[in-house]
């Protein structure tokens, strides 16, 4: 959550931008997902949470219909016009808030010209959803500063459309979602062909907690290169898997349909690679519903045991892993204390998850940067994360 100090800051900002008084200021965070990865584009489970890292949002109506945006963190700024929201190549930071300003519009909602400062700190590039972040916040500023009425869940899905077909990322639906969705002390699981969500207790239940067990994040600082290309070949990978499934289980639309067993039953007749692809998506679904199991009644070894062997998945079934990451989850599992850890989101650089026991995590914030730096050479960052609520209006 967003201390009294940033969004005095913020609001100051504003005034120095514009002149005037903003009218709102909205939030929205970043995420990590917990366990399910690489699933949500195949109608599957996942279990993120929402963390202490933020876009905020202050913003003013106008009385004609230019949108001016300034952009605290690279100290920018962009304008234009509500009738023709194009894309604008040397201030790409903006298509974010560009795309969520047509789709807004092409569902029919009515908006005027405003203002609006962004600033945050959640790390871009880091595969914390910084990106979701700032579509989710813009969107909850706009709509709270002219009266809309969007749910959180078509928020998230219009700001899914605005990445996909605005900005031209390919990505699953869960980053959005979990940040309009979040709640605090709690992960969420979605069933991303249902959209159905279940909010599961972090705290209480499982014991875990500020007392208990922390989930602590580490950022390789690997900048994820190739992770467009890859990610959409992986996407095209498993919609051969199905295309190829279908012939024996007819009626499967996604992998979501294929069970590990009915897999294996057909692993002979599909290529390997992507047979190995199937499986880490139909054993991942598995594991998100085992996990949600471990958690609600507190077997919280379990849980970090399926984190282990997702990584496992992820590296060598779907093969998004990259060397960095595994020396990080290894050095991050030789701390006793330590019950599972993996990577999360897309891979090829970006961050691991650990989930590790209160007492255990100064001796983490201290040998796990030392046996990194010692191994690659480079300075990760480690953040001790909060789950907090999703996006919100603060003022
Ligand atoms: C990125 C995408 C998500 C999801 C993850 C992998 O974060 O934005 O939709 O596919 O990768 O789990």
């Amino acid at each position: 959550m967003a201390t009294m100090d940033a969004v005095e800051r913020l609001r100051q900002n504003f005034r120095e931008q514009f002149g005037a008084q903003p009218e709102v200021t909205a939030r929205a965070p970043g995420r990590v997902n917990l366990i399910g990865e690489h699933t949500d584009y195949n109608d599957g489970f996942v279990l993120p949470v929402a963390i202490d890292r933020e876009v905020r949002v202050s913003a003013r109506r106008r009385s004609d219909s230019e949108v001016h945006l300034f952009a605290a963190n690279f100290e920018r700024r962009t304008v234009f016009h509500l009738e023709d929201v194009q894309h604008h190549p040397k201030e790409r930071w903006s298509h974010y808030q560009r795309g969520v300003v047509l789709m807004l519009q092409r569902r029919g909602y009515k908006l005027g010209g405003f203002e609006a400062v962004i600033d945050g700190d959640v790390p871009s590039g880091a595969g914390l959803s910084s990106s979701a972040a700032v579509e989710v916040a813009m969107g909850t500023a706009i709509t709270a500063l002219f009266g809309l009425d969007v749910e959180p869940v078509q928020l998230a899905l219009l700001c899914q459309e605005a990445e996909n077909e605005f900005v031209g990322v390919n990505c699953g639906i869960m980053d959005q979602f979990i940040s309009a969705l979040g709640r605090r002390d709690h992960a969420l699981f979605l069933d991303c062909r249902s959209l159905e969500t279940r909010q599961v207790p972090l705290r209480g239940a499982s014991g875990a907690g500020e007392a208990g067990t922390q989930i602590v994040v580490s950022d390789t600082a690997v900048k994820r290169g190739l992770v467009d290309s890859e990610y959409n070949r992986r996407r095209a990978e498993c919609e051969e898997a199905v295309r190829r499934l279908s012939q024996w289980l007819p009626g499967i639309t996604a992998l979501r349909d294929v069970t590990p067993e009915r897999l294996e039953q057909h692993a002979a007749e599909l290529p390997e690679v992507v047979w190995r692809r199937a499986r880490h998506v139909v054993t991942e679904n598995a594991r998100v519903l085992a996990s949600v199991d471990a958690l609600l009644s507190g077997d919280l070894t379990s849980f970090g045991r399926l984190m282990d062997e997702s990584h496992a998945s992820l590296r060598n079934d779907y093969e998004v892993s990259v060397p960095q990451l595994d020396v990080l989850v290894t050095a991050a599992r030789s701390i006793p204390g330590v019950l599972g850890s993996r990577m999360t989101g897309a891979g090829f650089g970006g961050c691991t998850v650990s989930l590790v026991q209160g007492e255990a995590v100064a001796e983490f914030e201290r040998q796990v940067p030392r046996a990194y730096r010692a191994q690659t050479g480079l300075d990760p960052s480690i953040y001790v994360c909060r789950p907090v609520d999703g996006a919100s209006v603060l003022v």
